[in-house]
């Protein structure tokens, strides 16, 4: 790939992918793009920046022929939380604009697709522990569903027109750069940002909730490790599940009083937590390992103290 178009660029994870793509594959080989039409200084200023939505068809064309795009990166989607408030849009945004991403890429013969699939593919009936690459997929949320349906489509342009697509299986991502877009994982977020600025947070799952979570740097290096390792030693393609850690609130509040000692959390669950009861507490990547080489980096008591030297920088800086 020469030049990559990475669609909804502005968000918790194409803010900081976007900025690794221009490290590797230069400046002006990596466009950002997103709906959003304030994005930060950082993405725009250090290369270029096209406003699109992802369901505008023509104009992503106009954008791909303007750059000589050989490669997308598709970020752009409604998560959990924000696609059961309004599932419709959920189905447009993810399934439309999927749709748009790969007839736009098999037209113009792109060497490559990356679209990330979630542990929300998961759901009832799903084992819950070490849940298998191969195993049943019946989400209960709209977003899980546009999910299942966005693997089995990359893997039929695999298939049916051999279009380089590719996808792995976030678990919750962790990062303090941008805030999550309205995940069910959130408060794994959420709970660091309150813990410098506050030192207490009121979450919205129960304390023994235990779901599958991934530091940023290491979802990084999966995505960029995915997208450089040689198709023809790949057997899966768009459904690659991907694991770095699993822990309970209590646990992960348990790690914030080691550099946080006086940190307190409550409990108020909400609708989101039969969202998190819905999906797997472990996740077995065997695949992943064995098929592009994947191992991740950081544990929770490596993230925890990451994350709050990090939120406590900004919060001294007046930006937190
Ligand atoms: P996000 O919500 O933070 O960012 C999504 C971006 O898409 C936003 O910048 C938004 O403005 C943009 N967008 C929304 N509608 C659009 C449209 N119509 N056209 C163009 N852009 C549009 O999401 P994220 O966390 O960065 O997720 C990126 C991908 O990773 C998604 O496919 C998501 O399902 C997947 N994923 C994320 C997580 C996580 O924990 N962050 C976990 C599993 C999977
Ligand atoms: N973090 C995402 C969510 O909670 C998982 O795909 O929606």
């Amino acid at each position: 790939m020469k030049r990559i178009l990475v669609i909804g660029s502005a968000g918790q994870i194409g803010s900081e992918l976007t900025l690794e793509l221009r490290k590797i594959w230069g400046n002006s080989n990596v466009v950002a793009s997103d709906v959003c039409q304030n994005p930060s200084a950082r993405l725009q200023e250090s290369g270029p920046y096209e406003t699109l939505n992802i369901l505008d068809r023509q104009r992503m064309g106009e954008i791909v022929s303007k750059y000589q795009i050989d490669g997308i990166v598709n970020l752009a989607a409604i998560l959990s939380a924000t696609g059961e408030k309004n599932p419709m849009k959920a189905w447009d945004v993810n399934m439309n604009g999927l749709i748009n991403v790969l007839e736009c890429a098999r037209e113009n013969n792109m060497k490559q697709v990356l679209t990330p699939s979630s542990i929300a593919a998961f759901g009832p009936g799903t084992p819950l522990y070490n849940t298998p690459q191969e195993t049943v997929l019946r989400p209960s949320t709209m977003y899980g569903i546009t999910k299942v349906a966005g693997e089995l489509l990359g893997d039929y342009y695999v298939k049916k027109y051999g279009l380089d697509v590719r996808g792995l299986r976030y678990p919750g991502i962790i990062s303090h750069e941008t805030l999550p877009g309205g995940g069910t994982t959130d408060y794994a977020v959420a709970i660091y940002y309150d813990a410098v600025t506050k030192g207490h947070y009121t979450c919205f799952v129960k304390e023994e909730t235990m779901l599958p979570m991934m530091y940023m740097p290491d979802c990084l290096k999966a995505t960029i490790d995915l997208m450089q390792a040689d198709f023809s030693k790949l057997n899966h393609h768009s459904d690659f599940n991907v694991a770095a850690m699993s822990f309970t609130v209590t646990e992960q509040a348990e790690s914030i009083r080691k550099f946080i000692p006086g940190f307190t959390c409550s409990y108020e669950p909400d609708h989101r937590q039969a969202i998190a009861d819905s999906w797997p507490r472990s996740i077995d990547d065997s695949a992943a390992r064995e098929e592009w080489g994947w191992k991740p980096s950081f544990d929770l008591d490596t993230m925890t103290k990451d994350m709050i030297d990090k939120l406590t920088a900004k919060h001294k800086a007046g930006l937190i």
